[in-house]
């Protein structure tokens, strides 16, 4: 539960909030830290190996995330900094604010990280293959960027069907909020 009672939920596409830039984290409290492991559970719960603030109508620059299931690799991250390689990896990727839809997406193979943790203290890491595509997907919702910017032509007429179902249910105001 977030402090007003609400339990967090998904945002799905089109919902404008996504395209909201957000603000760095700058209170490294007890509200920070329920949200936080409330998002770990929701990401679980939806199967998903990342989840951003904004996702869940959160304007801050913070996401978890966890590539390989294992609790022990949860990793929370505020304000990150990357450094991406130049070399580049294609691989195919979802987002739990686009339900059913993948994409192959061309992102930087590695990246170094630097960013604070629960309690604001800096840390750096490195991530590789799924982990970088991962840190770059959930950075790039702190800047308002979707996978839909990622997809080509092609993907989105493949996935025309799904992108028009995500359309009318937020037309129909089930995630207006
Ligand atoms: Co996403």
């Amino acid at each position: 539960m977030t402090r007003d009672g609400k339990k967090l939920q998904v945002l799905k596409y089109p919902n404008p909030i996504l395209r909201k830039k957000s603000e760095p984290v700058t209170a490294f409290d007890d509200e920070l830290r329920e949200t936080a492991a409330e998002m770990f559970e929701l990401m679980r719960a939806e199967r998903g190996v990342g989840l951003a603030a904004p996702q869940v109508g959160i304007g801050r620059r913070f996401f978890v995330m966890n590539v390989t299931g294992d609790p022990a690799d949860d990793i929370f991250v505020a304000n990150p900094r990357l450094g991406l390689s130049r070399e580049k990896e294609v691989g195919e990727e979802g987002c739990l604010s686009f339900p059913g839809i993948t994409t192959s997406v061309k992102r930087a193979a590695e990246v170094e990280v630097t960013a604070q943790d629960l309690s604001g203290a800096e840390f750096t890491f490195v991530a590789r293959e799924l982990a970088s595509a991962c840190v770059q997907h959930e950075t790039d919702h702190l800047n308002g960027v979707l996978l839909y910017d990622k997809m080509s032509a092609v993907s989105k007429l493949q996935n025309r069907g799904l992108l028009k179902k995500l359309e009318a249910d937020f037309g129909a105001g089930d995630e207006v909020r």
